[in-house]
C-alpha cells in the first residue's frame, strides 16, 4: 500500500505490513550497522524514519533529496516514536545537490534568510508549520461564518472605485495594448483598480441577505516597508444589515476570533507548539490571555488620554485629532495588560466617507471600531456605516464624490437599513496567533514595495 508519512506514523497494524512513502529527505546519518533516514511529504510535521542496510549503494540519497522508499512497517524500539520503516528498496526520484542547496542540515536558518527563498523555504518547518495552520485558520474561518448564517460572496478584484478614499490604488493596465490601438485609453473605459476592500461590494449584498462575508486577496500600494504591511493581503469581511450598535460588529469580531483561533489550536496543535518552541517562546501565555478574557473597549478620546499620561514619549506625539501611530497601539495594548482591546468613535476627519455621523456636536466623531492586539497593533478595522440619505449625501458632494457613487446612494433609498461591518487582515490575525514578528514570514508570496520575486 502507498502510505502518507502520517498514515504511517498512525499506523495501526503492525508489525510487517508492506507499504510505499515518498517524500523529501530532512535528515540522513549513517553508522556502521545501519543507515537512518527521516521522511517528510508534508501531509504531517513529524518526519517517518527510515532505517536501511547501509551497504546497498546509496549515492544520490542526500538532504532534501525526493525518495520512495519500499518496505516493512515496524514497531520502533525509540520512545520518542510509535512506528519506523525498515527499508527494502530506496529509489531516489529527485537528487538534491547538498552544496547548492541553500538549506542545511541540522541548522536552524534565521527568518531574514529563509524569506530570500520563496520556491524552497516551504521545505523547511516553519514554513510547513505556517502554511499549515494558515490553511487550517482559513478553514475556520469559512466555518466561522457559514455556521452563523452568513452567505459567502466573491466580491472583484477588479474594481472602479476605491473604497477607503486613501488614494494608495494599483491601476489595472493592459500589456498588450490592445484598446490603446482602438483609441481608447482604458481596458474597461474608465481607470481599473485592484480592489482595496471589498465591503462596498458586500454592502449591496447585505441589502439582500443581511449576513454576508467575503474573504480575498486585496492590494494597497502603501509605501510602507513595514512588519505589518503588504502590497498584496488577504482580507475577511462581514457585513451585517440591521445592525444599529457597534457593540454588535463588536461582538462578531470577538467571537470570530474567539471561535476560529480555538479551532486552529485543536486542528494543528502540533505547528502552533513549533512557533511557541522556537519562534515566540512567550507566545502560549499571551495567546491564552487573549483566549481567556473579554476584549476591553476603549473611546478614541479615553485613548488619547492614555497616551497623553504615559511615562514614554513617542515619535508622533499623541494629539486628539490624529491618527494612531502603531507606537500608540502598541502602547495601549500593554496599557490594557496584552488583552485585546477596541477603541471605538474615532474623529470624523480622519476616516472615510462611508462610517456613521455620530452627530455629537464639537468634537465630531463616527462609529468607528479599530481592533488593537499584541503584536500587530491594528488587526480589524469596522464601522457602523452612513444608511442615511441626506447624510450620505452632503459628506459626498462635499468630497465631489456624487457621481461616483450614485450606485451606492441607490442603496441607500431602496430599501435602506442600518448596517455595519469590519475588516480583519489575515496575515496579522496569523502573526498575532503564532507571535511572527514580521508579515513576509506568514505569506507564502510575499509582495512589498521593491520586491515581487516569482
Ligand atoms: O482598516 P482597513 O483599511 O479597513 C477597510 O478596508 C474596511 N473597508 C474594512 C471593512 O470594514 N470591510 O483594513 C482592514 C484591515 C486592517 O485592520 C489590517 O489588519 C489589514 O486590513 N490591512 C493590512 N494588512 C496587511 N498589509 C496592509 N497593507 C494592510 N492594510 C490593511
Ligand atoms: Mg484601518
Amino acid at each position: 500500500a502507498r502510505l502518507k508519512v502520517r498514515e504511517a506514523l498512525e499506523a495501526r497494524e503492525l508489525p510487517g505490513a508492506d507499504v510505499k512513502v515518498q517524500g523529501w529527505v530532512r535528515s540522513v546519518r549513517s553508522q556502521k550497522e545501519v543507515l537512518f533516514l527521516h521522511l517528510n511529504d508534508g501531509s504531517s510535521l513529524e518526519s517517518l524514519q527510515v532505517v536501511a542496510d547501509p551497504s546497498l549503494e546509496y549515492r544520490d540519497l542526500t538532504f532534501g533529496s525526493a525518495v520512495e522508499v519500499q518496505g516493512k512497517l515496524l514497531k520502533s524500539l525509540h520512545q520518542k516514536q510509535n512506528v519506523e520503516l525498515k527499508a527494502e528498496n530506496i529509489r531516489v526520484v529527485g537528487p538534491c545537490d547538498a552544496l547548492m542547496f541553500p538549506f542545511k542540515l541540522r541548522e536552524k536558518h534565521p527568518l531574514e534568510y529563509t524569506r530570500q527563498f520563496p520556491h524552497l523555504r516551504c521545505r523547511t518547518n516553519t514554513l510547513r508549520s505556517l502554511l499549515r495552520v494558515r490553511s487550517e485558520a482559513t478553514a475556520a474561518i469559512h466555518s466561522f461564518f457559514q455556521e452563523n448564517g452568513y452567505v459567502h460572496i466573491h466580491t472583484p478584484v477588479i474594481t472602479s472605485n476605491d473604497c477607503e478614499g486613501g488614494g494608495e490604488l494599483f491601476q489595472i493596465k493592459t500589456a498588450n495594448k490592445v484598446k490603446e490601438h482602438e483609441g481608447e485609453s482604458h481596458f474597461f473605459k474608465v481607470p481599473a483598480f485592484l480592489t482595496v476592500s471589498g465591503q462596498l461590494h458586500l454592502e449591496v449584498m447585505a441589502g439582500a441577505f443581511t449576513q454576508v462575508f467575503t474573504f480575498g486577496p486585496t492590494f494597497r500600494a502603501e509605501n510602507s516597508q513595514s512588519r505589518r504591511h503588504l502590497a498584496e493581503f488577504y482580507m475577511v469581511e462581514a457585513e451585517v444589515s440591521f445592525t444599529e450598535s457597534l457593540q454588535d460588529i463588536m461582538q462578531v469580531i470577538e467571537d470570530l476570533f474567539k471561535t476560529a483561533t480555538s479551532t486552529v489550536l485543536s486542528r494543528c496543535p502540533h505547528e502552533v507548539e513549533f512557533f511557541y518552541k522556537y519562534i515566540a517562546p512567550a507566545q502560549k501565555g499571551r495567546l491564552e490571555r487573549m483566549l481567556k478574557n473579554k476584549f476591553l473597549t476603549l473611546s478614541y478620546t479615553e485613548a488619547v488620554e492614555i497616551l497623553k499620561r504615559a511615562p514614554q514619549t513617542f515619535t508622533f506625539k499623541p494629539e486628539w485629532g490624529q491618527d494612531l501611530q502603531t507606537e500608540h497601539e502598541k502602547y495601549l495594548v500593554t496599557h490594557c495588560g496584552e488583552v485585546p482591546v477596541f477603541v471605538i468613535d474615532y474623529p470624523y476627519d480622519l476616516k472615510p466617507f462611508y462610517m456613521r455621523d455620530n452627530d455629537d456636536g464639537p468634537q465630531h466623531t463616527v462609529a468607528a471600531v479599530d481592533l488593537l492586539v499584541p503584536e500587530v497593533g491594528e488587526l480589524c478595522g469596522g464601522s457602523l456605516r452612513e444608511e442615511r440619505l441626506h447624510f450620505l449625501q452632503s459628506r459626498l458632494q462635499r468630497l465631489g464624490l456624487s457621481d461616483t457613487y450614485q450606485w451606492y446612494l441607490d442603496l441607500r433609498k431602496f430599501g435602506s437599513v442600518p448596517h455595519g461591518g469590519f475588516g480583519m487582515g489575515f496575515e496579522r490575525y496569523l502573526q498575532c496567533i503564532l507571535g511572527v514578528s514580521n508579515i513576509k514570514d506568514v505569506m507564502p508570496f510575499p509582495r512589498f514595495p521593491h520586491s515581487c520575486l516569482l
